[in-house]
């Protein structure tokens, strides 16, 4: 199946899960499953909450689908997950290897995307994938992997 209608399919099926989820961690739960076993190149997908009232701020492993990460707690200055929560900007990393930031989940990790989740305007999370694969988050991934991370969003919103 070419990428993009893949693309089209899951955003469907993500949409779907959204909708159908009783609450915000159903969501987070089935959406990881969903886009690790749908999409071939999201190899590891999680999600890093910020602990509430955390000094200094902290994200902690919420809902993932892949092998167990040592990083269950990762510092905002630590990381491409702290860079992209403490920047509240979307980081792709195309080759981990070259980023001096990257904290090592798995040796087969070769390319990394992490997207932050905003409810009201703030950072309360992100969305992490990493692939096998080097620079296999190509633009469409990102607006993709962004639609998703904007629907839990949208979905803890509706919870607060
Ligand atoms: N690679 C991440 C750490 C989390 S693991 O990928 C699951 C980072 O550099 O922040």
């Amino acid at each position: 199946m070419p990428v993009a209608s893949r693309l089209e399919e899951v955003r469907n099926e993500i949409g779907e899960l959204s909708r159908a989820s009783p609450t915000a961690k159903d969501f987070m739960l089935s959406a990881a499953k969903l886009l690790h076993d749908r999409m071939l190149k999201y190899n590891w997908v999680g999600f890093y909450m910020l602990e509430p009232g955390a000094e200094p701020p902290m994200l902690v492993l919420g809902a993932f689908s892949g092998a167990m990460t040592p990083h269950t707690r990762i510092p905002l200055n630590q990381g491409i997950c702290g860079a992209a929560a403490s920047s509240g900007h979307t980081v792709v990393v195309d080759d981990v290897s070259k980023d001096p930031r990257y904290l090592a989940c798995s040796l087969e990790t070769k390319s990394e995307i992490v997207v932050p989740i905003f409810v009201d305007g703030k950072v309360v999370g992100e969305l992490d994938i990493d692939s096998h694969f080097p620079a296999a988050f190509t633009p469409q991934d990102q607006e993709f992997v962004q639609y998703c991370a904007a629907l839990v969003g949208a979905r803890l919103e509706k919870s607060i």
